[in-house]
């Protein structure tokens, strides 16, 4: 049977060979066979032989290639991949199916077959253009590996091709083992670690400088962000706009959902003709026979109200059939108990705005809307809405006060909006247009989330710039890249067919990219343009803010698949942005990961257009931020600033606890030192209601009553509170000398120009203390009293809180003992300050 394997390949290659071919790098030459499994659940693997016939797994079956195409995770397939080295450069190029019927090509190439460039999907009647003329020659065929038969592609390689696969996934699964320890390891990683000793020396007069908006935030609407979390509206699906297709098909997620008519006599329906504007088409009528029957609306998971509160209602409205007359408009409890009452009066034939203030007589956290119309007649009802006046800031369509302020209590530097992926979208379609995010309420245009719900745009770009403005921080708008999300399921108006309908990264048709250029550049003059004399500007004077916004950044992308279609469009929008606004830094994109084609290429492509600053995100374990300290500082100090826009740690489970915030803790320490080159950082996502988290960890959890800030949160909270503008240079040496402890002790000092303060940072993620004599060499006598703030806890801790206190220095040099698992901030005040 072998014989008769070797036999068949030997013919196969002896058809498949030009006459005069010879096998490659003789004599070490092997057999290598390249295949992904028949499910397309795989990524391109590799198996040698010497013989042909008896097959070795390649670094027991490793994924060297990964398909991008199609939505996250499981969705992403690759099917019967050809590889296909060129004889004339070496190069290796792979083929693949990236659908199961096979209509869409996949293809990207080589040099090593490790790294490998963006991937290309084309219809697969185009696989000539891509694959290699002069190939080396290859062969179909079974083979049994590891007892499972595999389809592939067999041909001959040196064994140093081979050697350097195995090499490489060697690396990448001790990086793998680096970066899965965690804390509780350490009573075997530590056993019978003493106190360790150290010494912080710290050089006062060799400082640099470093950014000022280090620390922000990254507001995205997850988890019920906006909508029912920090949109303080209180209805939930006020403008009758849910969908199905918000929430995958979902019949019971629609015009109705949240409304309910209590009572007999009346019936609810939808209707679309003449609505109060076309972005806003259903509108509710209520069809009342008999006075009585109220339409009812439970909020988001019951309205909350205080007692003695005021509460601004309003509701467009016309009387449809009959005179209209009176309608009682109350919030009633879970009991039936009355809590508030008020009168409006509908009898115009016309869409009218109504308003009126509730003001309530008890607390409750169930309450109901309740609208009741005193005449029979037909209403149309629509933009029915609840504000508490006590918004943040006491602003008008604003914030949740409570969640607001935790998020202002960080002093972030900065701001991100509206994401993340809901920036870019679930297909081209999809992609968050923030003119729809404008003006008055009734006329924005509402989306659907791809997160599975709706978006009011309640919360659009101006009460974003608005809230920027009220908490000092720098607004930085992230806008798609004309492409939507690399993960989009859906399919795209204009894509329909191509590529098998997976809204695959597709981006805005060509003849469309102008006018989506101009909306990029309309957005700066919408926050920058003069309040009279430009067409945008105009438009923020007239939603109450004549003054500029004063926009420095936009962001341009998120965590792109880095294509050609990717490339052309973002230049285009890049050089207009350059051209009529040289002022504003534009950021570009580097893809999800710290590593692999898309950041590879993301920077390349930055580099080439001289791209003032990209955005990097990665989500990784706290082992990863342990043992890549080092990241920024190797980074060319010449090329691209860096946001480190999404990041956060993740352990099984996906919990935020001490041991996940100490090593962000950790890992800023290192940020800091090369704030030089990273401007800004967002932890992602922020924030996440009770029941509706779609992602985990967040920063801060919330539910309608409660504001839960994570210890995650903390860390965020240390570092914002505490930036500087200088970063002095130190170094830790402590008497241990094992990699494992060193790496888990980290320092930071800053010096905060405003205040002359000097502010020490010290993380210890070890499970015993680390008694610290801090040196602060060669600077001015400093004041002799600090603030200390500590937080510290078990790793597996989610509910501790930092605790600050006084201490008192004895000179330029201190001690301190940091506590097992801690994160320390020493706020030196500056001699004479204070
Ligand atoms: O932060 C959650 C999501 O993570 C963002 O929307 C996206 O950019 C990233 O993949």
């Amino acid at each position: 049977m072998k014989l008769t394997n070797l036999l068949n390949f030997c013919l196969l290659l002896i058809v498949a060979m030009p006459a005069q071919a010879k096998v490659e790098n003789e004599p070490d030459s092997v057999f290598l066979f390249s295949y992904a499994h028949v499910d397309g659940g795989s990524g391109l693997k590799f198996a040698w032989s010497i013989d042909g016939t008896k097959w070795l797994p390649v670094a027991d079956g490793f994924d060297y290639l990964k398909s991008d195409f199609g939505p996250w995770g499981s969705g992403k397939k690759m099917f019967r991949p050809q590889l296909l080295q060129s004889r004339k450069d070496g190069k290796w190029h792979c083929l693949w199916a990236a659908t199961v019927t096979g209509e869409t090509l996949a293809y990207t190439v080589s040099p090593d077959l490790l790294k490998w460039s963006c991937q290309v999907y084309a219809p697969a009647g185009e696989r000539s253009k891509y694959a290699p003329v002069d190939p080396v020659p290859t062969a179909e065929r079974k083979t049994m590996i590891e007892g499972r038969e595999e389809d592939g592609w067999m041909q001959k390689t040196s064994y140093a091709t081979v050697e350097r696969l195995i090499r490489f996934a060697d690396h990448k699964k001790y990086r793998q083992i680096q970066n899965e320890e965690c804390m509780e390891q350490d009573p075997v990683r530590f056993a019978g670690l003493e106190p360790v000793e150290a010494i912080v020396r710290v050089r006062m007069n060799d400082a640099k400088p470093i950014s000022e908006h280090l620390i922000g935030i990254f507001f995205e609407d997850i988890n019920y962000s906006a909508d029912g979390g920090l949109y303080a509206e209180l209805i939930q699906n006020r403008d009758f706009e849910y969908a199905p297709t918000d929430r995958g098909n979902d019949r019971n997620w629609n015009s109705t959902h949240s409304w309910s008519v209590q009572g007999d006599g009346a019936t609810l329906n939808i209707r679309t003709d003449a609505p109060i504007h076309p972005n806003n088409p259903h509108y509710a009528v209520l069809d009342v026979r008999q006075p009585g029957a109220a339409l009812q609306n439970a909020g988001f998971d019951g309205i909350v109200v205080k007692k003695g509160e005021k509460y601004d209602f309003s509701l467009f409205s016309k009387a449809m059939k009959g005179k209209g007359g009176k309608v009682k408009v109350g919030l009633v409890d879970g009991a039936g108990r009355k809590l508030a009452q008020t009168v409006v009066s509908v009898s115009s034939k016309e869409w009218k705005q109504q308003r009126a203030v509730l003001t309530v007589t008890a607390d409750a956290v169930d309450a109901v809307l309740s609208i009741c119309p005193q005449v029979a007649g037909e209403y149309a009802l629509d933009m029915i809405s609840l504000f508490p006046q006590k918004t943040f800031k006491g602003r008008k369509n604003g914030l949740r006060a409570d969640l607001a302020q935790t998020l202002a209590d960080l002093h972030p530097r900065f701001m991100r909006f509206p994401g993340g992926c809901v920036a870019h979208g679930d297909g081209v379609d999809n992609i968050y247009d923030w003119k729809g995010s404008i003006g008055p309420l009734e006329a924005r245009k509402p989306m659907r989330n791809l997160w599975g719900y709706h978006q009011t745009r309640g919360l659009g770009y101006f009460e974003y710039f608005q809230f920027c403005e009220d908490i000092g921080a720098e607004p930085v708008p992230v806008l798609a890249a004309g492409v939507p999300c690399q993960n989009s399921g859906t399919c795209s108006h204009h894509s329909k067919g191509e590529l098998g309908c997976m809204g695959q990264q597709g981006g805005i048709p060509m003849e469309e990219m102008g006018a989506y250029v101009q909306d990029v550049l309309d957005l700066i003059e919408y926050a920058n343009g003069d309040a009279k004399k430009t067409v945008w500007g105009r438009k923020r004077a007239e939603a109450g803010h004549p003054r500029p916004f004063n926009l420095k950044f936009i962001g341009i992308g998120n965590e792109d698949l880095i294509t050609d279609i990717f490339a052309e469009r973002f230049t285009m929008i890049f050089n207009a942005v350059k051209e009529k606004y040289p002022e504003i830094t534009v950021i570009g994109t580097t893809g999800p990961f710290y590593e692999g084609t898309d950041y590879e290429e993301g920077w390349a492509l930055a580099t080439k257009l001289d791209v003032p600053m990209v955005d990097e995100h990665y989500y990784v374990s706290p082992g990863w931020l342990i043992h890549n300290q080092d990241f920024y500082d190797r980074y060319d100090r010449t090329k691209s600033k860096v946001y480190l826009g999404e990041y956060a740690a993740h352990l099984p489970g996906r919990p935020s606890n001490i041991e996940t915030a100490l090593s962000e803790a950790l890992y800023l320490t290192a940020v800091e030192r090369n704030g030089d080159i990273v401007s800004m950082t967002s932890y992602a996502p922020l924030l996440a209601k009770g029941r509706h988290i779609q992602w985990s960890p967040d920063l801060i959890y919330f539910d309608n009553t409660e504001v839960k800030p994570t210890v995650g949160y903390y860390t965020q909270l240390m570092y914002g509170q505490n930036s500087g503008n200088e970063y002095l240079f130190s170094a830790i040496d402590l008497d241990n000398r094992q990699e494992a402890v060193k790496k888990r002790v980290g320092a930071s000092v800053v010096k905060e120009n405003e205040s002359g303060d000097i502010i020490v940072k010290l993380v210890n993620l070890l499970p015993v203390s680390v008694r610290s004599q801090v040196e602060l060499d060669g600077g001015a006598l400093i004041h002799p009293s600090a603030i200390k703030t500590v937080l510290t806890g078990d790793p597996k801790d989610k509910q501790a809180k930092p605790v600050s206190s006084g201490f008192e220095l004895s000179g330029n040099n201190f001690s301190y003992e940091m506590p097992a698992y801690s994160f320390t901030v020493i706020r030196i005040h500056s001699t004479g300050n204070r």
